[in-house]
């Protein structure tokens, strides 16, 4: 009987079957009610004393080791030729991904951008590394104006006569334009700009300009004025007016600030407008003839007329964010917020 037990047992632990049918047919034969385990069963009571219980150990055994056997055969046989598409519930409502949105900054500058694009300007960028010809003395700036001061720019290398510095204005791609085009030029000119600023609800160390130019013949400050116009109507909506304030910028002569009548209360008086009635959104003013001359156009044939503004003044007119830090510091609390504005 025990070798019995020992063929059984190795027999059990060679077997395989790829088959349902299989499977079923060794079971009837192992465990079945007339299969060699039953008999063998039968054979035990016939045991003696003292082999009964080496011998029926061997036999729950080989018992335990069948049924094993079997269990695992069949599981084996249900993963694999079961349809595992089954196992998925198609009815299931799908995984949504999140999908990002604009900044708030790179949604207003590309609404300034479109607008003069469809006046016929074209789009140009600049480097944010710069030197100081480009920046500084090609725009007239006195060698000795404050602005190169340590104070206002982060200068990279100043072992040159032409420093590298990061750019304080983006008036910087205008120089690089007219260095390489002759008129007629009209460009916009979005980018970052740097300036040495402690950061605060109101200013910031970086910060986002765009930039204008438009040379021909014959441009006046006429012109100028009723391109800003329309500028401003399509930014801000039909009702609002422009006013023209006299300013200084060594590039540009005459040079003016432009006001537009306050987008929050109309032009009445509020604290936003700190009860002015106007916001001022930008500079402009007739292109300097000694910056014309430094990008060799003939300025006795060409006039043209600049203009910069901020992208972030401009957000916070449209939204009223009192604190610039939050364009930069990309809580996603913050961004949600313009999720439908793009
Ligand atoms: N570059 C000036 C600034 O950063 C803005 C500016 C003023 C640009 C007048 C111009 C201009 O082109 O004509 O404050």
């Amino acid at each position: 009987m025990n070798s019995k037990i020992e063929q059984l047992l190795a027999e059990v632990e060679q077997f395989t079957a790829d088959t349902e049918q299989k499977i079923e047919e060794f079971r009837i034969k192992m465990l079945g009610k007339k299969g060699v385990l039953t008999r063998l069963f039968d054979d035990f009571k016939t045991v003696s004393a003292e082999r009964k219980k080496e011998l029926g150990q061997k036999l729950n055994v080989l018992k335990n080791k069948a049924q094993d056997k079997i269990k695992t055969l069949k599981d084996q046989l249900g993963n694999g030729s079961s349809d595992s598409s089954l196992s998925v519930d198609k009815t299931m409502p799908g995984v949504r991904s999140e999908v990002g949105t604009r900044h708030p900054l790179s949604v207003v500058k590309n609404e300034i951008v479109e607008i003069f694009n469809r006046l016929g300007y074209v789009t140009a960028e600049g480097p944010e590394m710069e030197d100081d010809w480009h920046v500084f003395s090609a725009l007239n700036f006195a060698p000795d104006h404050p602005a190169r001061d340590m104070q206002d720019t982060f200068f990279i290398n100043t072992d040159s006569d032409n420093p590298i510095l990061l750019r304080t204005h983006t008036s910087s791609v205008q120089v690089r334009i007219m260095e390489k085009q002759q008129p007629p030029i009209r460009v916009v000119c979005p980018g970052r700009v740097f300036r040495n600023e402690d950061i605060s609800a109101r200013a910031h160390c970086i910060f986002h300009q765009v930039e204008g130019l438009y040379i021909d013949e014959n441009v006046s400050f006429a012109d100028m004025k009723q391109t800003l116009l329309y500028f401003t109507r399509e930014m801000f909506g039909e009702n609002v007016e422009i006013r023209l304030r006299p300013s200084y910028f060594p590039f540009t002569e005459p040079s003016a600030e432009m006001d537009v009548s306050c987008t929050i209360c109309g032009g009445k008086g509020c604290n936003i407008c700190k009860y002015t009635g106007w916001l001022e959104i930008m500079g402009c003013g007739m292109v300097h003839p000694n910056v014309l001359e430094a990008c060799n156009i003939d300025s006795k044939k060409y006039s043209g007329f600049a203009f910069g503004m901020g992208v972030e003044r401009i957000a916070q007119l449209k939204w009223q964010v009192s604190d610039i830090r939050l364009y930069f510091e990309n809580d996603v609390r913050f961004l949600n917020m313009f999720r439908t504005v793009v």
